[in-house]
């Protein structure tokens, strides 16, 4: 059998980003409004400044308003949620992420819900959560929503009758990517450590989407021939072949092995990892034109 086709989350990206960016400049043309996305930083992860970085640069760059707040690793949390309230009333901000993980003596639950639901692009709010689960109008999250696009950029839109396994059951992976199958008409399965055969479950799926956090733990011979596998994992492991000391990153799939056995496949990196903050700006108009309540541009 022929190898898989590689699934271009990078090329995808970068088109979904140049569609949002129209849809500025429309929403700009037609309705002199600017959507504004705000992103709260609290301490100094390295990883987190690098996501934050990347987002004001993303969001200038497609025509959008970026504001970015940085609190001190010791900001009490009313400090924090003082400034997610002067956001929420905000009119010129449409989204709000708070940089996730918070420091230890923080509730993260409550900070993110007290963002706004409508202003809450990340869409981790409970609120979202119900509307998302209940059919109604919700803030996706970005991770997952990103994952349905590219397996209907491979699939086709009608993913109808389709067997699907999650695998993985994080809040703002597993459970929504699983709601969001479910919505498209897919028998869906969601698995997780204490899952039985695992190998036997995966096998009988059209769509596998991996997001455990455990490098390379999905193997060839689980994947049924010509399924369609979406590795969300971003795991860093030692490249000593590169020189000593050195690292790489391998998703939650063995690449080598499944691309022999898929039909389309994402590598990591530049599969799901490109998709995330396309999908945050995307989300921001979407918010924008909500809260205005004027169409959203279909550019
Ligand atoms: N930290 C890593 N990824 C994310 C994300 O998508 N949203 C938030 N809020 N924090 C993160």
């Amino acid at each position: 059998m022929s190898e898989a086709k590689r699934i271009d989350g990078k090329a995808f990206a970068e088109g979904l980003r140049a569609r949002v960016a129209a849809r500025v400049q429309k929403l700009k043309e037609d309705h002199g409004v600017t959507p504004g996305l705000a992103v709260v930083l609290v301490g100094e992860d390295p990883a987190s400044q690098v996501y934050v970085r990347n987002k004001g640069k993303q969001t200038i760059e497609v025509g959008m308003e970026s504001f970015e707040f940085k609190l001190d690793a010791t900001a009490t949390e009313g400090d924090l949620l003082d400034v997610v309230e002067e956001l929420n009333a905000d009119p010129n901000v449409h989204g709000i992420l708070v940089q996730l993980p918070l420091p230890d003596h923080m509730d993260e639950a409550k900070v993110i819900n007290t963002i706004s639901p409508d202003k809450d692009v990340d869409g981790f709010h409970v609120i979202n959560s119900g509307r998302l689960m209940t059919g109604q109008e919700a803030m996706i999250p970005c991770t997952p929503y990103g994952c349905l696009m590219l397996i209907k950029d491979a699939l086709g839109d009608n993913l109808s009758g389709k067997r699907a396994i999650v695998v993985g059951r994080s809040n703002i992976v597993g459970k929504p990517m699983a709601q969001l199958l479910l919505d498209a008409h897919c028998t869906v399965t969601i698995a997780h450590s204490r899952t039985r055969d695992l190998a036997g479950e995966c096998s009988r799926a059209d769509i596998v989407v991996a997001a455990v956090g455990r490098e390379r733990m999905i193997k060839g011979d689980w994947i049924k021939p010509g399924a369609c596998v979406i590795d969300v994992g971003i795991n860093r492991i030692p490249a000593p072949e590169k020189g000593e000391g050195k690292t790489r990153l391998v998703g939650d799939v063995d690449f080598d092995e499944a691309v022999q056995v898929a039909g389309a496949i994402t590598p990591v990196p530049g599969g799901v990892g490109p998709m995330t903050i396309a999908v945050l700006l995307a989300n921001t108009v979407t918010a924008c034109c909500r809260s205005l309540g004027i169409q959203e541009p279909d550019a």
